[in-house]
């Protein structure tokens, strides 16, 4: 079997938990795509060119299928739920469709597409497209969601595939798995006019507090020390123990509550309330191990100061906030459905950086944010507001996206897509090139300091060397697998579209001389440094004074 991610870390997660699954039942994985005789990819739809990379992979798949019919191919994901039965017409090459609300139902469908398979072969159940034809190979919320409150009334068994969670000890040396995802919520509620997530994930549930904790103790456990919690509004988290439901002795998951941020501490928060900063208060002292705890992605109206206290007074918490904008003009975060004004973003700003910006005490706070540019009737003033809010914010990166209409979403259907390519493009371009400025200058302040980095990997320019010194001598490596969590090797889209095969081989420690690493300040700073080979060094925590800064990362020497 062979599977590919595209997209978020949301996504990569999921996979990492499908994975676990299909290998407990027996399934095996292989690197080569050419090798596997089931393929899935699990996809993203957020931006139109996630999707395109998507619909090449499967093209180059149609002659295959039709060479060997027993090819089982599957869509996981946003794609396949946003597009449903109709994926199948436009590629029969696709077998199995799961979207992401469905995913436990995959083992199930999976092994129905393999027996049929097995039919299929001995020609009693093909149709002129060599594809089986027994229906119902799918399972998409559609209509019948998640979110239409049934949860009080069945079981999640989404909840379970987090809970079945895999979790291997770190082998001596072993490079990535001492960094590890932990999901706190699913889905979201916030409508934002371009974006199909609330559409493909479905409504925001939070998981219950408790089985959060245990699954980070489970991966402390293993060898983790550093967690990201994820969630698509992850700060905000809110689970009401009054409220819980078990069923069949497992606590399920909460629906969103209904009431939205703006406030500057949780009213109802107490006994009955885990929020979200209970929650990371709580990681923090029952699981000591995990010298890391980072979360993404926030939302700007959801921090409160009770947030920010956690993360001032916890020592392992990281000062990094990935606080998406998507606009500095209040006409367009308007349209966006956004629910705040630029105003009330940069207060954020200004009352996250008096909380936890401390550079004399060597905790400088980072920021990045993600910005939407070209969005129906953006003009040369709304998009100078943005560029004023980019030279204010001083993001240490920014992901800069040109808008792309999703199908399903509210600007789609309602508001022509009006501005051009060409002006999309230039204002893309003016953009980065004023955030390449300000990250320049960000981490210029770092020159001179020291700063502890936990160590992700081989840099990926060490790492490609390698390929070529191997490929030299005739035999071919990938470089394609990534520490998890190591944002060095995104192509720009940030949270967006990175692809990589999750089960690829990363380059193993090397075994002679001086290797250039690649590591991460608790502020999400990338550093790269020279060290010898073979120093442990992968997985751990060091300090590093940093010599030389460039607009996407520090160099340092190991103190
Ligand atoms: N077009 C362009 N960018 C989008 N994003 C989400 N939807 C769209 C869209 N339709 C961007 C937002 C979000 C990030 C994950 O992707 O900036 O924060
Ligand atoms: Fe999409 Fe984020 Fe808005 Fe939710 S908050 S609708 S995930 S952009």
């Amino acid at each position: 079997m062979y599977i590919e991610t595209f997209g978020c870390q949301m996504n990569e997660l999921d996979s990492e938990l499908v994975c676990g699954q299909l290998r407990a039942l027996g399934y095996g994985f292989t690197a080569r795509r050419d090798d596997a005789d089931v393929i899935l990819y699990n996809t993203c739809s957020v931006r139109e060119h996630a999707e395109q990379k998507v619909w090449s992979r499967l093209g180059e798949l149609t002659e295959r299928k039709v060479r060997e019919p027993g090819l089982v191919v599957g869509v996981l994901g946003c794609l396949a739920e946003r597009d449903g039965e109709a994926l199948l017409r436009r590629m029969p090459v696709v077998d199995l469709l799961v979207g992401p609300g469905e995913l436990d139902k995959l083992p199930g469908l999976l092994d129905n597409a393999v027996r049929t398979r097995g039919s299929m072969l001995s020609g009693d159940a093909a149709d002129e497209h060599n594809k089986p034809r027994s229906a119902g190979l799918s399972a998409l919320q559609g209509n019948t969601s998640r979110r239409s409150g049934t949860l009080a009334a069945a079981a999640d068994t989404l909840e379970m595939l987090d809970l079945s969670r895999a979790v291997s000890p770190v082998e001596d040396g072993g490079p990535v798995s001492r960094s590890a995802y932990v999901r706190i919520t699913r889905g979201c509620n916030k409508f934002c006019t371009y974006c199909v997530v609330p559409f493909t994930r479905g409504a925001e549930v939070h998981r219950p507090p408790e089985h959060i904790i245990d699954e980070c103790k489970r991966l402390a456990q293993a060898g983790v020390i550093e967690i990201t919690l994820l969630g698509q509004t992850v700060n905000h988290y809110r689970f009401e123990h009054g409220a819980a439901v078990t069923i069949g002795g497992v606590v399920q998951p909460q629906k969103g509550r209904s009431y939205t941020g703006g406030h500057r501490r949780d009213p109802f928060a107490g006994a009955n309330v885990t929020t979200f900063a209970d929650l990371m208060q709580r990681i923090h002292d029952e699981v000591p191990e995990v010298r890391r705890l980072r979360f993404v992605t926030s939302y700007p109206r959801d921090f409160g100061d009770d947030v920010l206290e956690v993360i001032r007074d916890h020592p392992r918490l990281c000062r990094y906030l990935h606080v998406p904008a998507q606009s500095g003009s209040n006409r367009l975060l308007g349209m966006m459905n956004r629910g705040y004004t630029v105003e009330e973003y940069t207060e954020f700003l200004d009352r996250a950086r008096a909380f936890l910006d401390q550079p004399e005490i060597g905790r400088p706070l980072e920021v990045s944010g993600d910005f939407i540019i070209g969005f129906p009737t953006e003009t040369e003033e709304d998009f100078e507001a943005t560029m004023a809010l980019v030279r204010k914010a001083r993001y240490k990166n920014a992901f800069i996206f040109k808008y792309s209409p999703r199908p399903g979403t509210v600007a789609y259907d309602k508001i022509p897509d009006d501005v051009p390519e060409e002006v999309k493009r230039r204002r893309n371009s003016a953009l980065l090139a004023l955030q390449q400025a300000v990250s320049e200058e960000v981490a210029a302040g770092y020159v001179g300091r020291e700063v502890d980095v936990f160590v992700t990997g081989l840099s990926i320019k060490e790492r490609k060397r390698r390929a070529r010194a191997v490929a030299a001598g005739g035999v071919s490596l990938t470089v394609k697998g990534r520490s998890v969590g190591e944002p060095e090797e995104d192509d720009g889209c940030g949270s967006g579209c990175s692809t990589q095969a999750t089960h690829v081989e990363t380059a193993q420690e090397p075994s002679s001389g001086i290797a250039q690493y690649s590591a991460r300040t608790d502020g999400d700073m990338i550093v790269v440094f020279d060290a010898p080979e073979h120093a442990g060094l992968v997985g751990s925590i060091r300090r590093v004074r940093i010599e030389e800064s460039s607009a996407f990362s520090l160099r340092g020497k190991l103190v």
